[in-house]
């Protein structure tokens, strides 16, 4: 028999109690939060979606793995079996560990950029264009149109328009710090990137003589995608699949905060011995020495089992299918969404959901604060409040799209969570012309969405 109920193919083994509230309470912390959800406490969340970084329950084998660490200065056996688990899955000689991707991040972009320098990618996650930025170089952003339309069905929406890409790099001659697939396209939608895209990203890179990196934190999610939508690689595993992209870059960037299935950790994947050697010099004046960066022992045990135990078939498979299970639900409830679904997360279109109110009042910002309001749950709006920008002459401009994003930890929830989730969208959907706008009161120079205090206009009006 062929069942259609998705079971979580693992037992629980230990539980950490949900601090349920009312939702009175919830009017009040979020207004002491300043309707910021990175400012929320996370024992007054029940579902919280905000991200899934770090977020992952980690197996019993996991666990016995902590116990095993080797918390050695130099050379640790926990270093050597994550070394091993990276070069054999990246095919990337030197391998550089952090305490997670963005200071993988730093490292390797403070190297590469500087004034003058430009990076180019399908598009930059907010804490890489952040890095890139902060040493005065430019991130342009080069998604496939289809990838900016979120109604849109395409089967890769997280590609890079390889043609803009050859514009680009011709225009940016000599000035090209590296370009970056991101994997699967986070801030596009979670969506995934096909392995002919990723080739011909490599070729013009080649041609061009430009580095090429992966920011690879989801990539065995991308694996999925890949196995089931690009026909012709539907007979290679999920590891050898992963492993097919890895061939076509010359470095990566992982946050093994997704995929790695830990908690805390990272590492940077390169096949040049001199740029290894760079980094390897800005690794330990800052984040440890070169056998274990900013981690402990016990991490690089997790890690090194979690980079296997990502690419069980059952696993990607339940993964994958209860994230497109919430999107569906969503989608039943008429509630509009980017799609198709994406890997790791269900992305709402804010912007559709609540027209009446424009984007310089953040509609993202106020599904957010409502969902928290009405259900306990915590996400965040991947909109204006996270990629709006100011010109030089001070006014705002918008960010493509205003999306709300609803992060699925990996083996963390059960689907009653999920459909409690989706219970609330039917009053969102009820409530959804009453809903007003939001602004920001204060906010700080780089990432404002984490520490940005706001407050609802329709509070302002009636005080
Ligand atoms: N690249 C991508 C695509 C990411 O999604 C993230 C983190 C990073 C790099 C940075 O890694 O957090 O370990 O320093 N994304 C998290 C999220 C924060 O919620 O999507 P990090």
């Amino acid at each position: 028999m062929k069942h259609r109920t998705i079971i979580e193919p693992f037992r629980i083994k230990s539980v950490e109690p949900i601090g349920i509230s009312t939702e009175a309470e919830r009017t009040g912390q979020l207004k002491a939060a300043h309707y910021n959800p990175f400012l929320l406490r996370s024992r007054d969340v029940i579902i919280d979606l905000m991200t899934d970084s770090g977020t992952s329950a980690m197996s019993a084998h996991q666990w016995a793995g902590v116990m095993e660490g080797d918390e050695a200065y130099a050379g640790s056996r926990s270093w050597e079996r994550m070394e091993q688990a990276v070069q054999e899955l990246t095919g990337m000689g030197h391998v550089l560990p952090t305490h997670q991707g963005r200071a993988a991040e730093r490292i390797i972009y403070g190297h590469l950029g500087g004034p003058g320098k430009v990076f180019i990618s399908n598009t930059h996650f907010d804490t890489t264009r952040a890095n890139i930025e902060f040493t005065k170089a430019t991130a342009i952003d080069i998604p496939i149109a289809e990838g900016k339309d979120p109604a849109l069905q395409h089967p890769f929406k997280g590609n890079m328009d390889v043609a803009e890409l050859d514009r680009l790099l011709k225009e940016h001659k000599g000035h090209v710090g590296a370009v970056i697939l991101t994997v699967t396209n986070n801030s596009g939608g979670g969506q995934p990137v096909s392995i002919a895209n990723a080739e011909g990203v490599s070729a013009l890179c080649k041609h061009h003589g430009v580095l090429f990196l992966l920011d690879c934190c989801r990539i065995a999610e991308n694996s999925w995608f890949v196995k089931h939508r690009e026909g012709d690689l539907s007979s290679l595993s999920y590891r050898q699949i992963a492993q097919r992209m890895f061939s076509l870059a010359d470095g990566a960037v992982m946050s093994a905060k997704k995929d790695a299935l830990v908690n805390m950790g990272g590492f940077l994947a390169l096949r040049d011995e001199a740029l290894a050697e760079a980094c390897t010099n800005l690794l330990i004046i800052t984040e440890g020495f070169s056998t274990y960066g900013g981690l402990s022992g016990r991490d690089m045990e997790a890690i090194a089992i979690g980079l296997e135990e990502v690419f069980d078939p059952h696993y990607l498979d339940y993964r994958i299918r209860s994230t497109t299970f919430l999107g569906e639900k969503l989608h039943a409830l008429g509630v509009p969404l980017m799609r198709p679904i994406g890997g790791h997360a269900v992305y709402i279109d804010a912007k559709k959901l609540y027209p009446h109110i424009p984007w310089h009042e953040y509609p993202g910002q106020a599904l957010v604060c409502e969902l928290y309001r009405l259900g306990g749950i915590r996400c965040v709006e991947i909109g204006s409040v996270m990629f709006g920008k100011y010109a030089a002459d001070g006014s705002l401009i918008p960010s493509a799209m205003e999306l709300v994003r609803l992060a699925i930890p990996r083996r963390v929830y059960t689907q009653s969570h999920i459909e409690y989730v989706a219970e609330t969208f039917e009053e969102i959907m009820r409530m959804r012309e009453k809903v007003k706008g939001i602004r920001i009161v204060k906010e700080p120079k780089f990432l404002r969405h984490f520490t940005a205090h706001f407050e609802p206009i329709a509070e302002l009006h009636s005080a």
